[in-house]
């Protein structure tokens, strides 16, 4: 190759496919290995399980920090520990960041913080989902507070697309401090049993500070935080799995507060269901299943059960209808008689404001004795958390889409 500057031409590219090769691994084949190790997958064999064959298109992947303190100066991963930018599910356009554990253990820098706050506004100008899939230890504590300062422009992000576009978080690794705060901030969070951590502090600073003994697992496990807290909506039993309940999740949703979700062919099943006319006892003291009367009502296998394994005495989820996506609401007899309490007026009422925020029309099945009397759920504050339920309620519409509700709007770009 004689011509000088087809020689340059050609060093550029060397350059960009060797800056590609370097950006793919992260942090390291040894990092990712132990990952894998530990039965996790990476940061981008997730994006790739969950978007279409081809569809994805990075953003920022040859980002890196700019902190050069705490010998950040001599350790610099192409990429900077998140991988972003947006493709399909489904054919539906989403955009997504996946936070590679191999990388400083996915914490968050400055660099890392703005590839996030950049695809989620991107997701606001065209309209699409969020998906966020978090493998994080929190800050970067190399970098002090500019870290801190990137956790705020994801939070006030979040609240700004919380209505607007659907939201929902993955956990798939141990998230520490400030990484369990924005997925509590978004619509869903689902976990990986046995793998994913969700806590404030780990084990370690609750021993110093309240001299607990107590393991990941139990302060912060898919167990712990699917039946005593509450802070997960699903638990999965691996990352396939919760990759599938994410796919199936988003397909009952719309891609924004201005659009209703897609409807699916109906076809009436001849599969047995249970007969509506015969569930109900006529002891009215005799509990029964309610979820035997939502399945007697929707299309076929089509519910998903939202928060399955806390307050049972309230059952939310989605299902079909004639092929279209509802909302179920229903009070369960067989647990608790039914009754409301804290856990399930707060579960429902976020459920309601959901479907509420995204038009889909909710089915409520009406069996309560009432609020659970009791100086515990009185001095725990029923009445503020009862009255949550009630305002989800009262505030609900329904609606096609675009009614004259004020509400922010997208405003979808090319
Ligand atoms: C920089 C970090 C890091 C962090 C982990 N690493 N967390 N680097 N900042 N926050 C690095 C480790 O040094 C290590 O680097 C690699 O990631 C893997 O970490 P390990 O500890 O070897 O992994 P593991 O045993 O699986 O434990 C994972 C962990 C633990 C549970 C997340 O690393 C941990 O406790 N990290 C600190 C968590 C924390 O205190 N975060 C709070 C930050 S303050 P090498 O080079 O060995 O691969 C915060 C406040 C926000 O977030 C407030 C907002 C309101």
């Amino acid at each position: 190759m004689s011509d000088p500057q087809a020689k340059v031409h050609s060093s550029k590219l060397e350059t960009l496919e060797r800056k590609n090769q370097e950006a793919l691994l992260g942090g390291g084949q040894a990092r990712i290995d132990a990952q894998h190790k530990k039965g996790k997958l990476t940061a981008r064999e997730r994006v790739d399980l969950l978007l279409d064959e081809g569809s994805f298109e990075e953003i920022g992947k040859f980002v890196m920090h700019r902190s050069k303190d705490f010998g950040l100066d001599k350790e610099y991963y192409l990429g900077d520990g998140v991988v972003t930018g947006y493709g399909t599910v489904n054919g539906r356009l989403v955009y997504v960041f996946s936070q590679d554990f191999t990388v400083f253990g996915g914490s968050l820098s400055e660099t890392h913080a703005e590839k996030i706050v950049k695809i989620m506004d991107l997701a606001m100008k065209n309209g699409a989902p969020v998906i966020g899939l978090n493998d994080s230890g929190g800050a970067r504590i190399q970098e002090g507070v500019v870290s801190l300062g990137g956790y705020a422009d994801i939070f006030y992000k979040n609240t700004l697309a919380s209505g607007v576009v659907p939201q929902l978080s993955a956990i798939m690794g141990p998230c520490a401090g400030g990484a369990v705060y924005s997925p509590a901030i978004t619509d869903f969070i689902l976990m990986v049993e046995d793998t994913s951590y969700m806590f404030v502090t780990g084990p370690n600073v609750v021993k110093t500070v309240t001299h607990e003994n107590v393991t990941s697992e139990e302060l912060g496990g898919a167990s712990t935080h699917s039946t005593k807290s509450g802070v997960t909506h699903f638990t999965a039993a691996n990352e396939v799995a919760c990759i599938n309940q994410l796919k199936q999740l988003l397909s009952y949703m719309p891609q924004n507060c201005e659009e209703t979700a897609p409807a699916v062919p109906y076809e009436a099943s001849n599969a047995a269901r249970p007969a509506l006319d015969s569930i109900i006892p006529e002891n009215p003291n005799q509990p029964y299943d309610i979820r035997e009367v939502i399945e007697g009502i929707i299309d076929a296998d089509t519910f998903m059960e939202v928060h399955q394994n806390f307050a049972e005495n309230i059952v939310v989820g989605f299902a079909r209808l004639g092929g279209r996506s509802i909302g179920i609401v229903g009070n369960q007899p067989a647990v608790l008689a039914g009754v409301l309490d804290i856990n399930a007026s707060t579960k429902a009422a976020r459920f309601v404001r959901f479907c509420d925020s995204f038009n889909i029309p909710l089915l409520v099945l009406e069996d309560v004795p009432g609020f659970l009397p009791g100086t515990d759920q009185e001095w725990r504050g029923i009445i503020t958390n009862g009255a949550k339920l009630l305002y989800a309620f009262c505030e609900a519409t329904v609606r096609a889409s675009r009614s004259s509700h004020a509400r922010p709007t997208v405003a979808p770009t090319t």
